[in-house]
This record gives C-alpha cells, structure tokens and sequence, in this order.
C-alpha cells in the first residue's frame, strides 16, 4: 500500500486524477470503478479540466458505480446514477451506454447484486476503482461488521452512514434505509485501487483501515491484503497516522 500525504484537497484531487488520466491512456476502454460523496469530487473537477486540455482522452473509458440507494424515485437527485452522471461521466464525455450503476429500483431486487455482478465479468473487471472513505471506514456501501468477501448485494445502512448523508436529501425525501453496493470481495478484485480522503473527520477511520487490524469493523482494512493500492490523503485526514 502506498501512502500519499499531501497539504490539501486539491492536491489530493490532482494527484489522483492525474494517475486516472494516465491509467486511461495506457489501457483503452479502461474499466474505471467510481464512487460518489464528497471524497472524490476535486478528482473529477480535475479529470474534467484535464478533458478541456484533450477532449477525446476519455472517450473509450468504461464505467460503473460501486453503489447506489434501494427505493429512491428514478432521477432523484440524489440517487448515485444521476450524481455520477452529473458529476463524472457527462463531464468526461463517457458514452452512456459506457456507464452503470446497481439497479436500486430494480422489480426484482435480489435479483440486482448478481445482474450487476455479470455485468463487470462481462466487462471483464475493473482495471482501477477510485474510493472514498465513510467515517465509519465504510467503502461503497459496506458498513462495519460487512463479510471481507462479499458480493455485490443489498445492505442495510447503519444509522451513522444515513446522518453522515443526510445532507444530499433536502427535498423531504429521507435517506434510504437500503442500498445495493459492490461487495469487499468486489472491490478486492479490482485490479489497481486508489482510496482518497480529506479531513479531519476521515482521521480516525483512515488511521483504523491503513494500521490498523484487518478487521470487518473497519472493512477499508481489507484493502491492507491488495497488491496495488494507492491512498491520496489530505494531512488532516492523515493526521491519526
Ligand atoms: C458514501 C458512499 C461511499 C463514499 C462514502 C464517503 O456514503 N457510499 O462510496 O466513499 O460514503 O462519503 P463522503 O466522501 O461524502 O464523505
């Protein structure tokens, strides 16, 4: 695991784009894993203006979500296909057609962990995900106590995840109690991962995934056994190390 520490989130953000942008140009149609929040936004505002410098660099980029919430209204704002759309893939140009997400609103919803889990093998896995971090040292959607070798399925959110996203719900609709995320062992068979956080209140659950026991109640920890990881870190975030 390699540790990057540096002043701020911007640096965070162009550090890490820069390292998407390059994986992009040495694999065409590059398989790359997003993830939505707050975490990764300066790394998309930075992979966007590296597109206005080259505006085919992204073309054959493929893409899908770790994450997306159960029961929301198709087009919420909210919801993770639409954030990743406004927030990545429309501002990198991608093809549409490029672009998946969990089916959170799926008719058959058991059904919708193993459809997405097809659709990556067909894709032939992701080269590289890009991860955030939740406080509770969740990724994607798998909360403390999530079994390490998880599948792609329905999870409930713990009740410290739902306030932490409470922010993004301001239209009288309540934070689902429900999501469908990538599972660890999903994540782990990425081929290259970068995690990025900033901020003190990332602190103590970066401190608890890089050094601390690979354990499920911290289920970033599972990232200590990938071969290739890369965390961008702010200094607040580091600063528990
Ligand atoms: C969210 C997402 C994760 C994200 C994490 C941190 O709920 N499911 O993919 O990395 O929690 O969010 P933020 O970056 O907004 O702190």
């Amino acid at each position: 695991m390699e540790v990057v520490i540096l002043p701020d989130p911007a640096a965070v953000g162009a550090h890490a784009a820069a390292l998407i942008a390059a994986r992009a140009e040495a694999t065409p149609g590059l398989v790359l894993g997003v993830a939505t929040g707050s975490s990764p936004r300066e790394t998309y505002r930075e992979l966007a203006s590296l597109r206005e410098e080259s505006p085919t660099r992204f073309d054959h980029v493929r893409c899908f979500a770790l994450d997306e919430y159960v029961g929301l209204p198709p087009g919420h704002p909210a919801s993770y296909a639409v954030v990743v759309a406004e927030e990545v893939t429309g501002p990198l140009g991608l093809d549409p057609d490029h672009v998946h997400t969990p089916d959170g609103d799926a008719a058959h919803i058991l059904e919708a962990g193993p459809a997405y889990e097809q659709a990556l093998a067909e894709a032939g896995g992701v080269d590289l995900q890009l991860l955030g971090i939740g406080s509770n040292g969740h990724i994607g959607f798998n909360e403390p106590t999530s079994s390490l070798a998880s599948r792609t399925r329905i999870k409930a959110l713990s009740e410290r995840t739902r306030q932490d996203n409470a922010r993004f719900f301001d239209d009288g609709v309540s934070v689902p109690t429900h999501c469908i995320t990538q599972g660890l062992g999903t994540i782990m068979e990425a081929r290259e991962i970068v995690l990025v956080a900033q901020g003190e209140a990332k602190a103590e659950a970066v401190a608890a995934a890089i050094e601390g026991p690979v354990a499920s109640m911290c289920p970033a920890s599972v990232l200590q056994f990938h071969q290739r990881v890369t965390v961008v870190l702010d200094e607040a975030a580091a600063s528990r190390l």
